[in-house]
């Protein structure tokens, strides 16, 4: 696969014209597009849930990049493949994460695991045999248009040399506050998938904003 690769995230998106908004990126030259689904509980924040993805994989061909911040996705892993999601990515801070990482390799889906800003790096290393990206929050999660906390892009320095120790072929993906003026810095740290919201979303030209990511 060619990276960088640029996830918009929908959460900055104008949720009444969510179509609309979907064609602009796609247009802009997105890759994949991330949603982010919160269950106000894993982190203090509701987003939005199955519907919602059902009707966008109705209007775009895009791959649904699906973070999870739920404290547990189990139960509802196939109806997330049902509704179109083709990968999931979970928290390493879930009390279980090899078990869920196992549920939803066996319903064939795309797996992803997350750290957050103050997760120690080493939580993925037990896993990444098992991935399929590897997920460093630039943010606590929960919410958009936060900004970017720089000491992370040490963690993607960190994973990147343990990925290219053991010679595996996991991109590492960074979330949260991703922009014009720090991508950069992401991708020369090491990130291979930068996800951005506010940074597309809300620009008044999502296409440059999208090339420029992509450097
Ligand atoms: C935060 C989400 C992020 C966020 C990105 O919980 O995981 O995907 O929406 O939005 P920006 O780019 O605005 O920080
Ligand atoms: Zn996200």
């Amino acid at each position: 696969m060619k990276y960088p690769k640029i996830a918009p995230s929908l959460l900055a998106a104008d949720f009444a014209r969510l179509a609309v908004e979907i064609d602009k990126v796609s247009a802009g030259g997105a890759d994949f597009l991330h949603l982010d689904v919160m269950d106000g509980h894993f982190v203090p924040n509701i987003s939005f849930g199955l519907p919602v993805i059902e009707s966008v994989r109705k209007v775009t061909k895009m791959e649904l990049d699906t973070h999870l911040m739920l404290t547990d996705p189990v139960p509802f892993i196939s109806a997330f493949k049902k509704a179109g999601s083709d990968s999931l990515t979970i928290h390493a801070e879930l009390s279980d994460p090899s078990a869920v990482i196992a549920a939803i390799r066996s319903h064939g889906l795309k797996c992803g695991l997350a750290v957050n800003p103050d997760t120690p790096v080493v939580a993925l290393f037990p896993h990444l045999e098992q991935l399929d990206l590897a997920l460093i929050m630039s943010v606590e999660p929960g919410f958009g248009g936060q900004a970017f906390q720089p000491h992370t892009l040490n963690k993607v320095r960190e994973l990147a040399a343990e990925i290219a120790r053991r010679g595996l072929d996991l991109p590492i993906q960074i979330d949260g506050g991703v922009n014009v003026d720090n991508a950069a810095k992401c991708r020369s740290a090491g990130a291979q998938l930068l996800v951005a919201g506010s940074a597309v979303f809300r620009s008044p030209d999502p296409a440059r904003a999208i090339a420029v990511l992509r450097g």
